[in-house]
């Protein structure tokens, strides 16, 4: 698979190195100018990389326009007067090197469902596991509407309880809730596929920002 290629290709998984290096302009300048040609080196290899082939959305679900480029919601619908919005992270984006080189890791998408409603300060807040065959639920809560843009938000507000303290016909109406509203295994291939874009783009971003910096300084410097 794609992330497989990435991985395979040695970027972003290989650890730190501490290395002691005297400082020293001409040594800083001779680092910048390998640092700089590796980073291109990359970067074209990374840019000649075939995307995988468009998945579309489960209908009724949309994607929300920026949302590749951002942090918000990536997919929403109506339901009734309702709201549905989508936000996904990998695993691994949220726990450093969770996950990130077995299937597992590729496998496991976390998934946060708001559902809001006019006239309503808060919305109804389902983090949950997304697998290629199941969703699961860890958490349910209400959170402030405004704030509902990102997973790291800690909240500052009472979680919700233990999903798994609440009794089992609680927690399976709570899936029939997620589930009536669309919410289910079918939306992985898409927001798998979403995933592998947005890495990509995000690692050509970064290939080209730390290069520009790099060079930036080199410029200063020399002036
Ligand atoms: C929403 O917040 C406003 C301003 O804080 C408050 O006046 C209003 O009563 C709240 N509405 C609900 C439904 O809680
Ligand atoms: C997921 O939900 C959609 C919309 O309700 C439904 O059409 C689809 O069959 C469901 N998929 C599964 C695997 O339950």
């Amino acid at each position: 698979m794609w992330r497989k290629v990435l991985a395979g290709a040695g970027f972003a998984l290989q650890p730190w190195r501490t290395t002691a290096y005297r400082r020293s302009s001409s040594v800083s300048s001779a680092v910048n100018s390998i640092l700089l040609r590796s980073l291109k080196e990359h970067y074209l290899e990374v840019s000649k990389m075939t995307p995988p082939p468009k998945v579309s959305p489960p209908s009724p679900f949309t994607i929300v326009k920026g949302a590749i480029d951002g942090s918000g919601p990536v997919l929403k619908r109506t339901y009734g007067d309702e709201e549905i919005s989508i936000y996904v992270m990998r695993l691994a984006n949220i726990i450093p090197g969770g996950g990130n080189d077995d299937d597992d890791g590729i496998n496991q998408l976390f998934l946060h469902v708001d559902v809001s409603k006019p006239g309503q300060n808060d919305s109804l807040h389902f983090l949950c596991g997304l697998y290629p065959d199941a969703v699961g639920i860890h958490s349910v809560s209400m959170r402030p509407k405004l704030q509902s843009s990102g997973f790291l938000v800690v909240p500052s507000k009472y979680n919700g309880p233990v999903f798994e303290d609440l009794d089992e016909r609680m927690r399976d109406a709570l899936h029939g809730y997620i589930a009536e509203r669309g919410v289910n295994e079918s939306l992985f291939p898409f927001l798998q596929a979403w995933l592998y874009v947005k890495d990509h783009r995000n690692l050509m971003r970064w290939f080209k920002s730390v290069g520009s910096l790099i060079n930036e300084r080199k410029d200063a410097s020399e002036n």
